[in-house]
């Protein structure tokens, strides 16, 4: 028996599957979880001292590679002075002037430890500022696992569904949810104008907010068109609703400013989470400054943590960010992912394979079809079979891609020309073997 297979068995006696969040589990592509014990720059290494390329930087927040020196002396140094307060510091001040000078839509900022606290943060304070109920949400975009957002949910809730729980339109994708608090949430298909048109025409004056992957990267990736971003801005703004992008994934990770920066959008609220916490567990909310003066200790909107901001979350987050903002930082990420997904197109092509590709800064998708989706049932319509084996075949060969075909990828800046050579000669046996 491997090690790996050795340490799965006996996690599972303690911990439910044997993960401490479901999508590591490999349940969607199927084998044995590696069990990690150390990552340097664009590698990590398994108990078992199998090094792999990492392909999912825990899933967006390593941008800047494993261990970056920079980021780790950082948190050092903060750590010397003990780990949390409970009361505030300098360096909150400085993580939010950050964040207000990169993402200009965020006037004022709140630091949480998670994304799912930033969005069910961002949710409850849009139905207090507008005194509504209704939220819409899309198909496929995974908000985080509070209550009111479990319906429809994207990647690890679709590995799920595939295993027999319903996804009919507004039932709980997930149990314990109750239905009472589902029928608040009106899901729409991505990417759909007239069914976004017809939601606003017959509920519009009801909506508290609309939340949006505004890059979708919780079925794959997928982006949205044009008109329907353009779309969103108007009717929130129109019925007076609180436009919400998500960019837990998205923010720091496509482009210094966000999704919403490629978008030209303004958002109302934003979440952030995930790259502004270089690893550590960091996320906020933010934006305008009428809305985020309904929270608490101001408002009568409560929200509160005893980690927020947490001194070594800080320390690591702002080393992040001042190292992503340096000059052509997302230039060069983004030129190394094209030249790894024109190359590896090229060589699904000559092995006969339906083959698409997309990406956008430092995250991307591959599906094996014909085209890149529009939608949560193009991912769906695509080969998921062929994607299994294709990740299968790339782990033996040392590249590590998200276990589930849909989720999308991350790169870092450590992975340079030379590792991804490495990679496509991996991608060129494993194209070749599927
Ligand atoms: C877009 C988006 N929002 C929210 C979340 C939830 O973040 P967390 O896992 O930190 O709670 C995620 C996590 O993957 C996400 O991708």
């Amino acid at each position: 028996m491997t090690t790996n297979q050795e340490l799965f068995d006996r996690a599972q006696i303690t911990t439910p599957g044997g993960v401490n969040s479901p999508v590591r589990a490999f349940r969607s592509v199927g084998g044995v979880p590696r069990f990690i014990k150390r990552a340097q720059g664009a590698y990590f290494w398994d108990v078992e001292d199998k090094k792999y390329i990492d392909c999912i930087g825990s899933w967006g927040p390593m941008i800047l590679g494993h261990a970056h020196p920079d980021v780790v002396k950082a948190v050092q140094r903060a750590a010397e002075n003990s780990f949390s307060y409970g009361a505030p510091t300098e360096a909150e001040i400085l993580m939010a002037e950050k964040i207000v000078e990169l993402v200009p839509s965020i006037e004022q900022v709140r630091l949480v430890s998670s994304g799912t606290e930033a969005t069910m943060s961002a949710l409850r304070l849009a139905r207090g500022f507008t005194g509504r109920d209704l939220i819409i949400k899309f198909e496929g975009c995974y908000h985080g696992h509070a209550d009111s957002l479990l319906v429809k949910a994207g990647s690890g809730l679709l590995t799920f569904a595939e295993e027999g729980i319903d996804l009919a339109t507004n039932a709980p994708s997930s149990g314990g949810v109750p239905q009472d608090l589902v029928k608040h949430t009106l899901v729409l298909p991505f990417n759909d104008l007239a069914a976004l048109q017809a939601a606003f025409k017959q509920f519009g004056p009801q909506i508290a907010a609309l939340i949006v992957e505004p890059i979708a990267g919780n079925m794959n990736l997928v982006q949205l068109s044009p008109e329907f971003i353009k779309a969103m801005r108007e009717l929130t703004s129109q019925y007076g609703s609180v436009l919400i992008y998500d960019e837990v994934m998205t923010g720091f990770r496509v482009a210094l400013g966000g999704a919403q920066s490629i978008h030209g959008i303004r958002p109302d609220l934003t979440c952030l989470g995930k790259v502004m916490g270089g690893g550590m567990p960091m996320a906020a909310f933010g934006g305008r400054k009428d809305i985020m003066g309904k929270l608490a200790p101001l408002g009568n909107v409560y929200q509160a943590g005893t980690l927020s901001g947490n001194p070594l979350a800080v320390a690591a987050g702002l080393t992040t960010l001042n190292l992503v903002s340096q000059p052509g930082f997302f230039k060069t990420l983004s030129t190394r992912l094209t030249h790894l997904l024109t190359e590896m197109t090229t060589l699904a092509h000559a092995a006969g394979h339906d083959f698409a590709t997309d990406h956008i800064g430092g995250m991307f998708g591959i599906y094996f079809a014909k085209q890149k989706p529009r939608s949560l049932a193009d991912v769906t319509a695509s080969d998921i079979e062929k994607f299994k084996r294709f990740f299968h075949a790339m782990l033996d060969h040392g590249v590590y891609l998200a276990p589930s075909a849909y989720e999308a990828g991350f790169l870092s800046i450590t992975h340079d020309e030379r590792v991804i050579e490495e990679m496509l000669s991996a991608a060129k046996k494993a194209f070749k073997k599927i």
